[in-house]
């Protein structure tokens, strides 16, 4: 089994190298309107907004940074299978512009576009991140009415392109070996997420300035996003591509990928990354089963038996559903040489039985 990851160095605005309903998956964090690290980047993609910020309109700004995302989100709706999901991690700013302290809300304005481009929103996911600064709460401390509240969470939206679901053959192998364990649905389709952080073994970045200027988030968001709403075969895309984190989970998780990034600096240090995906695709896989087997043995403690056998390994499974699933590990990835400026060939194996 291979599957390819290609990235452009480029534009999302404009995804020209993508065809029309190529992708079956969008996973992607932007750029968040309003919060400062992104002013430069939002200006030099329309001066107008530096403009704005200047003049202490920060209503003008913000809408002005997502008419720029809203571009990207044209291009979504072109590239994006019908049925298709988009996953699409954001959070709000809170800013003071001219001693005006206010929150601008980029969840709300972000599924007003996807919206009103014919996409359904879905139950969305609160990711719980802490904001881990003594000095966190802001306005006057312990006096009312003037303190505020500290944002320590940011968004999953999830959108559907239309209003129908994929359909696949009945049976379908690439769907039923891509299953999750009934436990790991139980954890993943809650809506607040509160354990993401260093779940899975992150990979170091050889810079940690590059992870701090790239706002990288943790391996596990868009892994557990790829295995929630793709099935193998699938073509998962993050226009936003930064460090490629994306394209690490898709490794992982046995999917293609198709990156957009506008900073070449980000893939110039990719190879680095890549060099530890074979283990720790296998770490991934292998802790994925090692906590089914431990939940396992915690159900049966409490006395609860189980109908099914997993076909590929020596576990019981609670569903029917759950019987094929069939984990994978990258062996190897190698360097493709073809229309993409960086493109990636990994070679995976169904994950070994121990
Ligand atoms: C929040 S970061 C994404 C981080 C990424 N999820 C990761 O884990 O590394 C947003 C990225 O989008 C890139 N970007 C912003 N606007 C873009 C555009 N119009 N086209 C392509 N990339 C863009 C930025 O350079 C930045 O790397």
């Amino acid at each position: 089994m291979e599957t390819t990851h290609r990235v452009f160095v480029g534009d999302s605005r404009d995804l020209a190298e993508i065809d029309d309903d190529a992708v079956e998956l969008v996973v992607t964090s932007p750029p968040y309107p309003m919060i400062e690290m992104w002013d430069d980047l939002f200006t030099a993609l329309d001066p107008a907004i530096g403009d704005a910020l200047e003049s202490g309109d920060g209503r003008a700004a913000f809408d002005a940074m997502h008419a720029q995302l809203d571009r990207v989100w044209d291009e979504l709706e072109r590239v994006l299978v019908d049925g298709g999901i988009a996953c699409i991690n954001v959070g709000d700013a809170t800013r003071s512009l001219d001693d005006s302290f206010r929150v601008y809300a980029n969840h709300a304005r972000v599924l007003e576009a996807f919206e009103s481009r014919g996409f359904d929103p879905l139950p969305d996911i609160l990711w719980r991140k802490p904001a881990n600064s003594a000095a966190k709460f802001m306005g006057s401390g312990m006096i009312p009415p003037n303190a505020y509240v500290t944002l320590e969470h940011e968004y999953v939206l999830l959108f559907r392109k239309g209003d129908e679901s994929r359909s696949f053959e009945p049976g379908a192998d690439r769907r039923y070996q891509a299953a999750y364990f009934w436990e790991e649905r139980n954890r993943w389709f809650t809506d607040v997420w509160t354990e993401v952080q260093g779940e899975l073994q992150t990979l170091e970045f050889a810079d940690d300035d590059l992870r701090d200027r790239s706002a990288a988030y943790p391996l596990e968001i868009p892994y557990r996003l790829i295995c929630m709403y793709s099935a193998y075969g699938d073509t998962v895309l993050d226009p936003f591509w930064g460090t490629g984190t994306t394209t690490l989970a898709a490794m992982c998780a046995g999917r293609h990928s198709v990156g957009s990034e506008l900073e070449d600096a980000f893939l110039e240090v990719f190879d680095d990354r890549i060099a530890d995906v074979p283990s720790l695709s296998r770490s991934v896989s292998r802790a994925r089963l090692e906590r089914h087997r431990e939940f396992v043995t915690r159900r049966r403690e409490d006395g609860n038996e189980f109908e099914y056998e997993a076909t590929h390994y020596e576990t019981p499974v609670v569903t029917k559903m759950e019987r094929d699933i069939q984990l994978r590990e990258v062996a190897a990835v190698e360097t493709l040489t073809d229309d993409a400026e960086y493109g990636y060939r990994a070679i995976h194996e169904p994950l070994a039985l121990e």
